[in-house]
């Protein structure tokens, strides 16, 4: 058991006030991994072991819908140059896309451990991971493979770019991606996911990328109007994706259609951050009434960051989103973006997933930008920190 929580983000409107469900002064029992009470520290059952929270903050761990961490190498020198004033481009996924090919499966088994553990000290015990570094049929499927082995949560997306050896006959591309390539990837993938963006693949090719997917059993995602407006967010509402997932340039009937829909919008500020670029307008998104997550875009390219704290303040500093919005977002929204039930709130049957905070309050997150506030991380009942 949990006790002596000063302030508890449940998620759950049963517990608590609004729509973080928050309770003061409360306790949580754990038993098996699982969450099996929840409520005010005086009205706990007995228990066999006590950690004294000490009247800190407890949440739900961070739940991260959105990274690509299957690779090898960096791009310090495209992030210098665009920090001198270039701009950001899809093209530099080739880059990863080479340095990834040429590493063995045991280095790029250990990078994604690196991050995976790097998340998890900061709060993240749920984490979606992407290929999409690979573009062969072998590099796309051992990218799965390895992800499988560290998250349920993996993601086909051997439709990131057109892989350099079809540069001139990208529907020959396409074909593959739908094809060979998928038959390898999808028994070690959940998801479906395309970038569909200028430089990448149109609205056709990703439709024809989804529609594949589904059809083998995956369930779509996609990375849509990032650089620019396009058809993503229509193609995703269409195809009942799980989540349009960027969502920066957006139309009045974009804005309508995410919130007439169960497709949730997942916001990806450390892109826009290290990219310098024009942030995405939460506030318009929730006041139409979509709902939203925030989530990493842990990548080499637009977005090294693992920190779902950075991505919080970020949210609330430049984005319209109030500090519970955006813990909201980082937890429940990222759970619906995974459709998962059972993460995301910390609820009687929910996993064992919680972050307690060296703050009295969640609102730290944002009030205390850059500054390490994990005080122990719990998955599944597993003190991991
Ligand atoms: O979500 N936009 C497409 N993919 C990644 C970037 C990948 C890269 O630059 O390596 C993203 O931002
Ligand atoms: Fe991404």
């Amino acid at each position: 058991m949990i006790t002596g929580i000063g302030s508890l983000v449940t998620n759950d409107t049963a517990h608590g006030t609004g729509p973080l469900g928050l309770l003061t002064d409360a306790a949580v029992v754990i038993d098996a991994g699982t969450v099996v009470w929840v409520g005010p520290a005086g009205a706990a059952p007995a228990a066999d072991e006590r950690f004294d929270a000490g009247g800190r903050a407890l949440l739900p761990g961070f739940v991260d819908s959105h990274a690509h961490l299957v690779f090898a190498g960096d791009r310090t020198a495209e992030f210098n140059a665009r920090m001198s004033g270039q701009s950001y481009s899809a093209g530099g996924i080739r880059t990863t896309v080479a340095a990834t090919r040429a590493a063995s499966d045991a280095e790029l088994d250990a990078n994604l451990a690196r991050f995976v553990r790097e998340a998890l000290h900061q709060g993240t015990t749920t984490i979606e991971c992407k290929s999409g570094y690979g573009l062969t049929v072998e590099d796309e499927a051992r990218a799965l493979r390895i992800a499988a082995g560290h998250t349920p949560e993996t993601t086909y997306l051997g439709a990131h770019v057109v892989a350099p050896e079809f540069a001139d006959d990208p529907a020959g591309y396409v074909d593959l991606v739908t094809g060979g390539m998928l038959d390898a990837c999808a028994p070690y993938a959940r998801w479906v996911d395309v970038f569909c963006e200028n430089g990448a693949f149109d609205g056709d090719q990703a439709r024809a990328v989804l529609t594949a997917g589904v059809a083998r059993g995956l369930t779509p995602r996609v990375h849509a109007n990032q650089l620019s407006y396009g058809p993503g967010v229509q193609l995703a509402v269409e195809l009942g994706a799980a989540s349009a997932d960027h969502c920066t340039h957006l139309t009045d009937e974009d804005v309508a259609a995410l919130a007439g829909s169960a497709t949730v919008a997942t916001l990806l500020p450390g892109a826009e951050f290290s990219t310098r670029a024009a942030y995405p307008d939460a506030r318009r998104l929730l006041a139409a009434g979509a709902t939203v997550a925030l989530s990493t875009d842990c990548n080499p390219g637009s977005s090294f960051t693992s920190s779902m704290a950075f991505c919080i303040a970020v949210a609330v500093r430049e984005m319209g989103m109030t500090p519970d919005e955006a813990v909201h977002a980082a937890t429940a929204g990222g759970a619906r973006a995974l459709r998962r039930s059972d993460v995301g709130l910390i609820a009687p049957g929910a996993r064992a997933d919680l972050l307690l905070l060296d703050a009295p309050s969640h609102v730290h997150l944002a009030y205390r930008p850059g500054v390490p506030l994990t005080a122990a991380v719990w998955r599944a009942g597993v003190r991991e920190l």
